[in-house]
């Protein structure tokens, strides 16, 4: 009887508590990630060499100094909602999914379009999703779609969307301007990521958490620009020391609690459990800086230049981070998407390889915000992520010369003021896409999707 009453009792706390009998709560053990995923970027692009040249810069301090290749230059008609619902259109249509089962849309952007008015509208209006959708854009620089990711996962986590998903949309256009030390780091693109119960590419760790913030003026965009201002080398540093706060804090919350391992494996460092590393990439070099903080944050100090430990943190990233790179080294910065941009180029191409393995996410954002996030590869990801390869989306991209890379530039600057909706023809900017931005009409954006204007 005194048995009977404690399993009563015992179930009746568990209902409370949403606890199953073995202790652990059913949503902790809920899988959780990313279903469904797919990436934009600008019809034109500027070879890196070529930019190096026009300043009268060392090629190789662009190539092999910071790493990139090529940087994706966006047209007057390809404005950040243009690339946002590029990336949801190809995400819809190469994972066949209806677009009204989706009940939460969010556009993380630091390229905003309006004081009010969220680029989230406008792309909630051309992927044609249910009015029954929460929809909201965030901002906090390059940290706002990985809060809107974490923001998602906590949705579906909840049980309030009883099978239904969330889109979470990174979007960006990278500018610094002509003759500045950021030009070589410019870019521009969008990741779509769909967030649900049925990871077919990434389960999330949604037991585990590391973030950090910090009030620093690294990098910033003031009202009355369209370009961003940074103290460079200082942001680099704000970005390190939010890696190690957002670290640490996973590492302490993973070794103390809630039933997840806590001993090392790998290399028996912490961090050596992650097979790959992904980090927010400026530029590529950007991230090999970080994975030699990473090591040396396990290790309680910092490796001096040329010492074995610095060699081997430089080996170390050929490995686990360098292989996820390419796409940054040819898109460029995109800010919010920059981190799943290598995301996207890893599950593609070396998913096979890592299949059930752990795999680690940092964001980085300006100003500034942080997070660290663990994740798992699930199989047969590369092959779902191969049904539109990255090759194929890049091989329809055309060079610009430099002299049309600056036309661009100074277009951009007037594309959005009232009246000037000729800067925005596509026909001048030979943009063939679908959606396009025609320029802003009686204060009032204008829209085309397959050549009709959006009311
Ligand atoms: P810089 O002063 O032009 O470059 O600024 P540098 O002198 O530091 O050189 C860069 C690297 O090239 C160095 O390598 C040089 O040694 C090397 P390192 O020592 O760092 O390993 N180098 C050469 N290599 C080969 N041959 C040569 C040669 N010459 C030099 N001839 C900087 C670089 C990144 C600061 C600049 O481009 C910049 O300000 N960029 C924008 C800010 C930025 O990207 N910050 C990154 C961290 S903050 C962040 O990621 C957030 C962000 O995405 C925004 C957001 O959150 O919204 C930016």
């Amino acid at each position: 009887m005194v048995s009977v009453y404690l399993t009563l009792s015992k179930y009746f706390l568990n209902q409370k508590t949403g606890m199953t009998n073995n202790g652990k709560s059913e949503s902790n053990q809920m899988k959780i990630g990313i279903e469904a995923m797919a990436f934009e970027v600008p019809d034109h692009y500027l070879d890196i060499t070529d930019l190096a040249k026009a300043r009268g810069v060392d090629p190789a301090k662009y190539t092999s100094g910071l790493g990139q290749k090529q940087m994706g230059v966006a047209s007057p008609c390809e404005d950040t909602v243009v690339l946002a619902a590029g990336a949801g259109q190809r995400l819809l249509a190469n994972f066949d999914i209806d677009p009204q089962s989706i009940s939460l849309l969010i556009v993380g952007t630091e390229t905003g379009i309006d004081h009010s008015k969220p680029v989230s509208s406008y792309v909630h209006q051309i992927l044609g999703l249910s009015s029954q959708c929460r929809v909201f854009e965030v901002k906090h620089a390059c940290y706002g779609a990985m809060a809107g990711l974490t923001t998602a996962v906590n949705y579906i986590l909840s049980g309030r969307a009883k099978g239904r998903k969330a889109l979470v949309i990174a979007s960006d256009i990278a500018r610094y301007g002509k003759n500045t030390l950021g030009e070589p780091t410019q870019g521009a693109g969008a990741v779509a990521m769909l967030v649900s119960d049925n990871p077919r590419l990434l389960e999330i760790d949604h037991q585990n958490e590391g973030f950090f913030a910090s009030q620093v003026m690294d990098f910033w965009r003031p009202l009355y620009s369209k370009e961003a201002f940074a103290d460079g080398h200082f942001s680099i540093q704000c970005y390190l020391d939010a890696l190690s706060g957002a670290y640490n804090l996973y590492k302490a919350g993973v070794c103390e609690g809630n039933g997840a391992p806590s001993q090392p494996v790998g290399n028996g460092s912490f961090s050596g459990r992650f097979e790959a590393c992904l980090y927010h990439v400026p530029f590529v070099k950007m991230a090999q800086k970080a994975h030699q903080r990473l090591l040396e944050t396990d290790e309680g100090q910092s490796f001096e230049k040329d010492s074995p430990q610095a060699k081997a943190a430089q080996q170390d990233f050929e490995k686990r981070v360098a292989p996820a790179l390419e796409l940054n080294a040819r898109v460029g910065n995109i800010y919010t998407g920059a981190l799943f941009l290598s995301l996207a180029y890893l599950l593609e191409n070396s998913a096979d390889k890592l299949a059930g393995k752990p795999i680690s996410l940092f964001s980085y954002g300006s100003g500034c915000g942080a997070e660290f996030m663990g994740a798992k590869v699930v199989e047969g990801a590369d092959r779902l992520m191969k049904a539109v390869s990255y090759k194929d989306i890049l091989a329809k991209r055309k060079p610009v010369s430099i002299e049309r890379y600056e036309e661009i530039l100074d277009a951009c600057s007037k594309m959005d003021l009232n009246g000037e909706e000729n800067i925005c023809d596509p026909a001048k900017w030979d943009i063939k896409r679908p959606v396009v931005y025609l320029g802003t009409q009686n204060h009032k954006r204008v829209y085309s999707v397959n050549g009709v204007v959006l009311n």
